[in-house]
């Protein structure tokens, strides 16, 4: 499941003199460069008619095999609030995969239609597969059990408006921590700053994997791993909620037997501090009771709200325009 980041594409465009970015991991921007991608998304909320030609005249592809709600929307509505124009498709059936195009082939005839190109494919790597054959900028929109970098950005957004920093935060995170790909993003994202411990809530056959537990050992980041929710709740300043992901299991008997194992409701927000905020990168299934949507400390819909901000910036970034 780990995926090594490559840089072959950045290398072949530094080589032909091609300035081009793609976004395949949050770690492919510096801490500095997420505080400018930020600084931006905050002043894109605030004065929004700024920035509503930036991107007149251009084009946005979305490009998604596997189902989604938030991303794909958020990304077309991100590109109509910058004046641009959203084309693509939401089905791999619909496309020429069907017919069985590869992805780098379809990268290659997307870039004759569009300025930038925002991909979601079940199979981990495949939007790396296209920045390699791509002439514009490929943003990871979400591969497979790996990596969802623009559902980072979103969280991270969130964090720190809401919270006013990024750094020295007890972050539990609850649920499917195996096949979550937000989780797996938010945590590298989250490991760079200082004063982090992680509290990683799970049974135990969807706990995190090993390869994000000797990252944060590599590092000397704190990290417990446990069963329970009640017994944590007092501790967390953040408690990131996750669905099961359903789509990944092997066997239907495994998924029924597992969905439902955490439920957030009432009586578990009452042993929780005052400010502890409860992100979800939703859809939500079972796992947070509609009875908390409306304790102020859930922020998961505000969350999708910030989904537009930064995928907006990051559309600004990643095609290199400048509002004044
Ligand atoms: N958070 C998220 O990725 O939602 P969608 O699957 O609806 O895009």
């Amino acid at each position: 499941m780990r995926i090594q980041p490559i840089d072959l594409y950045a290398r072949r465009n530094a080589q032909m003199g091609i300035n081009m970015r793609h976004l395949m991991s949050s770690m492919d921007f510096s801490v500095e460069e997420l505080d400018q991608l930020f600084d931006l998304a905050n002043d894109i909320e605030k004065h929004m008619d700024k920035y509503a030609h930036a991107c007149a005249g251009k084009k946005l592809a979305t490009c998604f095999y596997e189902p989604s709600t938030r991303t794909r929307l958020s990304f077309e509505s991100a590109m109509l609030n910058l004046g641009g124009s959203v084309l693509g498709f939401s089905d791999a059936n619909s496309s020429s995969a069907a017919k069985g195009e590869s992805v780098a082939d379809t990268i290659r005839v997307i870039s004759c239609f569009a300025d930038i190109c925002a991909m979601r494919h079940p199979k981990e790597g495949a939007p790396m597969v296209a920045a390699g054959r791509s002439s514009i900028p490929v943003i990871n929109a979400g591969d497979g059990g790996h990596q969802h970098p623009t559902q980072t950005l979103t969280d991270l957004l969130t964090i720190r408006s809401l919270k006013g920093r990024l750094d020295s935060f007890t972050i539990g995170l609850c649920g499917d921590l195996k096949f979550g790909r937000t989780v797996h993003s938010l945590i590298n994202a989250l490991s760079r700053y200082e004063g982090m411990k992680f509290i990683f809530i799970s049974p135990n056959e969807l706990r995190v994997p090993d390869y994000v537990t000797d990252m944060l050992k590599e590092k000397n980041i704190p990290y417990e791993e446990v069963i329970r929710l009640e017994d944590i709740m007092p501790k967390l300043d953040l408690l990131y909620m996750t669905r099961v992901q359903k789509e990944r299991f092997f066997n239907e008997e495994d998924y029924v037997r597992l969905k439902d194992f955490y439920i957030l409701d009432k009586t578990k927000m009452e042993l929780a501090g005052p400010d502890m905020l409860v992100l979800h990168p939703l859809p939500r299934v079972n796992e947070i009771s509609v009875e908390v949507d409306d304790d102020p400390r859930a922020v998961y819909f505000k969350q999708v709200q910030y989904g537009v901000y930064v995928r907006m910036a990051l559309i600004l970034t990643l095609l290199n325009i400048k509002v004044d």
